[in-house]
């Protein structure tokens, strides 16, 4: 109890959050009669019954269906405003977040209209409530990276206020080894990196990304554990796990959050942080994640402050940021 509360208290960092899964039933239901979109639900409630996955897949086909009400920029600011709001209750003091821009570009959204919306939110919640933030733009791994490589010529423009770009989407199947090209491209172009490997993927997927994508961080990486001589390269290199235990649970990547590996993650030397991911489909903000954690593991006071603080250690604000966090 007193250690739920402190993390609570705590300021904390989020890492790893995609700002289409914070759109909340009440929300989806909202847009879709402001711009005349058809859901497939009668009400708030049949949304939440619909949110039983058990796999990734199976919450994707809800995600890229429930983003469809997006149509507008005030949409995407309404979105991403909301999010803010929420998690400045938790005591969220700085957001990483990541965007889909080929979900939208795929249905005839323009991409000043969601990246507007977004930053304009992201504006205004940093100066009406403290929230610092970075931006991700992620390309989706299903697809060609073809498609990749327009999304970031769409992106062209709009680069100097991207941060860092991501690789999520369906796993399996999909090996980083695809966009070796497309993210060298961006490293070139400045950009930060960070791709999920290990959610569902085997930990040949994590090495992939490490060495062939050149990532700084892993966007989930609990199959790493899998193999002792990468757990030992992520360690010694100091790598980012953005870890999203209710995602695990919820996407069955783990059975029970008693088994959940966040402990062993950092009992083996990894920079394990916490996480949200998708928190209006898997029924969790920062603050439930370590909730959840606490009330499933042995975890320690000590492991407690480790995690909050890989949080800030493993984002991407300057290191004169950091020491105001650390
Ligand atoms: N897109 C949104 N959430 C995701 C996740 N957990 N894994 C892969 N792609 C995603
Ligand atoms: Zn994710």
């Amino acid at each position: 109890d007193t250690l739920i509360k402190l993390a609570e208290r705590l300021p904390k960092a989020e890492l790893h959050l995609h700002i289409e899964g914070t759109l909340e039933p009440e929300l989806m239901f909202a847009l879709a009669r402001r711009n005349g979109v058809p859901l497939p639900y009668d009400d708030v409630e049949a949304v939440r019954a619909a949110y039983q996955f058990s796999n990734l897949q199976e919450f994707l086909d809800l995600y890229y269906q429930g983003m469809s009400v997006l149509q507008t920029e005030q949409d995407y600011y309404d979105l991403t405003m909301a999010y803010l709001q929420r998690v400045a209750a938790d005591n969220v003091v700085h957001t990483e977040i990541m965007f889909d821009p080929q979900a939208h570009l795929e249905r005839g959204i323009a991409f000043d209209t969601l990246f507007s919306g977004i930053e304009r939110a992201l504006q205004d919640g940093e100066q009406q409530l403290g929230i610092s933030y970075r931006l991700i733009m992620s390309f989706l791994r299903h697809l060609s990276e073809e498609s990749a490589f327009e999304a970031l010529k769409t992106a062209e423009p709009w680069l100097h206020r991207i941060d860092a770009v991501g690789l999520d989407s369906g796993e399996q199947g999909n090996p980083p080894d695809r966009f070796e090209r497309v993210f060298a491209r961006c490293r070139e172009l400045g950009l930060k990196l960070t791709a999920h490997a290990g959610e569902e993927g085997p930990p040949d997927y994590v090495w992939q990304a490490i060495k062939g994508l050149q990532v700084e961080r892993i966007d989930h990486g609990n199959r790493a554990l899998e193999d002792a001589e990468l757990v030992k390269a992520l360690a010694d290199r100091q790598f980012t796990l953005t870890v999203c235990p209710l995602s695990n649970l919820k996407l069955c990547v783990v059975n029970d959050l008693k088994e959940h590996p966040m402990l062993t993650m950092l009992e083996s030397g990894l920079n394990a942080t916490v996480n949200s991911d998708d928190p209006a489909y898997f029924g969790g903000y920062v603050n439930d994640n370590y909730r959840a954690l606490i009330e499933h593991l042995p975890i320690t006071r000590e492991q407690l402050h480790t995690l909050v603080r890989n949080g800030f250690a493993g984002s991407w604000l300057s290191d004169r940021e950091k020491q105001h966090h650390l």
